[in-house]
This record gives C-alpha cells, sequence and structure tokens, in this order.
C-alpha cells in the first residue's frame, strides 16, 4: 500500500495538547418524559486533553455525550444547542468561530471520520470530485494537480485502481470501501487532528481492523494526532496512545491506556476492564444499566447512583474536576482517587 505524503511534526507529546477542551456544557431544551420543556444537560463541563501525534480513544455507553463532543470540537452543533466552556485548538477557541474562520479550520486543520459514510458523502456527486473540491477549497491548487493529490490519497487508503474510482459515484462502493474514502476526505489536507465517531460501526470484523490499521498509520503518517471515538475496549487497547472514559457528560478518567488499564481509578472505569478482561462480550452493553437522567442539573458526582462506593461526600460535594492534581497525565473525577 502506498503511504501518504508525512511532514515533519513534533514528535508524540500527552502534555503539549493540540486539543483542550476545558469545562464544556452543553444543553438542549427538550420535553422530559412527562411532556414538559426542560434542559437537557448532555454535557457537564467536559475536560479533555489531545496531546500533539498523539492517538487518544474516547469510550462510554450509548448517550454519554461521545458525539455531541465531537459535533461540538468541529462547530456542528444545531442553532438550539446552548454550550458554553472552551475548546480551544491551535490558539482559538472554537465555541467562538463561526463562518468562514471555522470552515478554515473544517476539513483543514481538523478532518472528520463520520460514523456513517453513506451520510458523509454527497450522493450525487463522484468521489473524486468531492475530494477536489474539499482539496480547492483549502489550498491553492489548479484543478489538475488537485485531482493528482486526490488520486494519491485514494491510493494511500488503500482503493483499488484509483484513476478508475475517482470517477465512482458513492453507491458504487462497499461499506469498507466507501470509509476508506472518507479517510480520505478527513486526511487529504493534512490535518493536525482528526477526529473519528466510531469509523468502523457496520463494518464487517476483517474490514474493521483494515479500516483502522489504516487510520492509524495514515495519522502517524502525517505526524497528526487523532481522537477516535468507540465503544470497544479492544479497539482503545490496540489503537491508542490515551484513553478517555465518558459517562453522563463527563470524562470521569483520561490517561495512557497502559497506566489507565494497569491502574484503573475510577470505580466505573474498574466496571469496565473488569467486564472486559471477563470476555463477556462487549464490556459496555453487558454492564448497561438505565441511563442517567439528562434532566437533572449536578455539579456533584454523576457515578453516584450506580456507584458501590458511593459516600455521603458524593452525592453533594462538587466534582467537575479531577481530585488528582498531583498526577497531570492521568486524572480522575472521583473523590476516592488515589493517582499517583
Ligand atoms: N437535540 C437534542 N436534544 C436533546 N437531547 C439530545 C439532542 N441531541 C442529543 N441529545 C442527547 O444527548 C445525549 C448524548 O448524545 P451523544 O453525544 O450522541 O451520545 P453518544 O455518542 O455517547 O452515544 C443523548 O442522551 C442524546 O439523546
Ligand atoms: S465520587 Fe463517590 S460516587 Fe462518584 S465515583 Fe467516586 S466514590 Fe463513586
Ligand atoms: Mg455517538
Amino acid at each position: 500500500m502506498s503511504q501518504a505524503t508525512t511532514t515533519s511534526a513534533a514528535p508524540p507529546d500527552a502534555a503539549n495538547p493540540v486539543l483542550s477542551i476545558r469545562g464544556v456544557h452543553l444543553a438542549f431544551a427538550s420535553r422530559d418524559p412527562q411532556g414538559a420543556v426542560r434542559r437537557a444537560h448532555v454535557l457537564n463541563g467536559v475536560e479533555l486533553d489531545v496531546g500533539s501525534g498523539r492517538i487518544v480513544g474516547l469510550i462510554g455507553e450509548t448517550g454519554a455525550g461521545k458525539s455531541m463532543t465531537a459535533t461540538a470540537t468541529i462547530g456542528l452543533l444545531p442553532p438550539s444547542a446552548e454550550v458554553t466552556g472552551e475548546i480551544l485548538f491551535e490558539g482559538a477557541d472554537l465555541l467562538s468561530l463561526q463562518g468562514a474562520a471555522l470552515d478554515k479550520v473544517r476539513g483543514a486543520r481538523i478532518g472528520f471520520v463520520a460514523q456513517n459514510p453513506r451520510a458523509a458523502l454527497e450522493p450525487v456527486t463522484r468521489v473524486g470530485d468531492q475530494l477536489v473540491r474539499l482539496i480547492q477549497a483549502h489550498n491553492s491548487l489548479t484543478k489538475e494537480a488537485a485531482r493528482q493529490r486526490a488520486i494519491d490519497i485514494l491510493a494511500a487508503v488503500g482503493i483499488p485502481d484509483p484513476q478508475a474510482r475517482y470517477r465512482a459515484y458513492p453507491h458504487e462502493l462497499s461499506g469498507g470501501m466507501a470509509q476508506r474514502v472518507v479517510i480520505a476526505m478527513a486526511l487529504v489536507n493534512k490535518p493536525q487532528l482528526v477526529i473519528a465517531d466510531e469509523p468502523t460501526t457496520g463494518l464487517d470484523v476483517t474490514v474493521q481492523a483494515q479500516v483502522l490499521d489504516l487510520l492509524q498509520q495514515l495519522v502517524r503518517a502525517q505526524g497528526a494526532a487523532a481522537l477516535i471515538i468507540t465503544h470497544d475496549l479492544g479497539i482503545v487497547a490496540q489503537y491508542c496512545d490515551d484513553m478517555a472514559i465518558m459517562f453522563a457528560g463527563r470524562v470521569v478518567e483520561r490517561g495512557p491506556v497502559a497506566e489507565v488499564f494497569a491502574h484503573p481509578q475510577h470505580p466505573y472505569t474498574r466496571r469496565l476492564i473488569a467486564a472486559s478482561r471477563a470476555r463477556i462480550g462487549n464490556a459496555l452493553t453487558s454492564m448497561k444499566s438505565d441511563p442517567p437522567d439528562l434532566f437533572r442539573e449536578t455539579t456533584a458526582c454523576v457515578y453516584a447512583d450506580r456507584c458501590e462506593l458511593a459516600a455521603a461526600v458524593c452525592q453533594s460535594a462538587p466534582l467537575e474536576k479531577p481530585c488528582n492534581p498531583a498526577a497531570p497525565t492521568h486524572r480522575v473525577l472521583c473523590h476516592l482517587a488515589q493517582v499517583p
């Protein structure tokens, strides 16, 4: 397989974040189960860093807020969203960027791999034309040069006969090939950061591994950082440098993958890893219970209702910042955290 062109890049550095998400709260006006319109608190103070050149796995059960975190970062929240906090990328707060300033970042400095490639690709435009448009939107290249770059990236993502596939419509591609095209679109402008939201959902296991191998290889080759959203702990273990565990709109634990697997601190992380080691299918699915109540606004621990260790302090004391400031790379949102 041909390689993407490499660029010079700083070495991977967890302490030098390209993306810093700070205290992000997100709410929507929504109907509660009784039909009253109230604020649904979807994100409750998300704190997350993606270090330069690092691949970070964001894991959590359905509804935890993973996709909303990604959506806020790439500036695609609906206008009805009430959002506060900061999402810092290359010195700018993405939450305050709009219009052309945001377009300059999205698709160029940040590449996005959507969960559903069919929805991400325009059905009536040839894949080559979609790539060329994206390339020319962010680079002063002639149509011919952009076309060549498009063919090169199609080759780099392992599409056989890229000259011919350049002229294909999305529906003419298999699921795996369509996802490769979406990865090509995310990477073609050599972004600093790639965000991939469950990039292998719906693909069979062999194709999943091929797509993730490719994503990892290209992200590394370009010296980019990546945030990979998944509900599969195995993917985190195999492909990521750092991991962040999300529950009810907060990142409850984050740190280097090896460190978190060896010394998980949060009760939820411990359960997750224990379930995964017990090999009882997908750990998250097997331990899922009632979803948290989005209409309850709290600054206290969001896991208290499920936690076997919950103490009186857990129900009321504020817990939006990690309790272990002495461990800058392994942060835990728990009154009982003991890192390092
Ligand atoms: N427009 C909206 N109004 C109300 N709630 C929403 C809206 N969009 C998403 N949500 C809720 O936000 C929560 C987080 O969603 P999401 O980020 O998609 O979760 P995940 O990707 O972790 O499965 C879910 O409970 C979802 O129902
Ligand atoms: S703060 Fe308390 S309730 Fe929350 S996870 Fe820690 S021990 Fe459990
Ligand atoms: Mg999601």
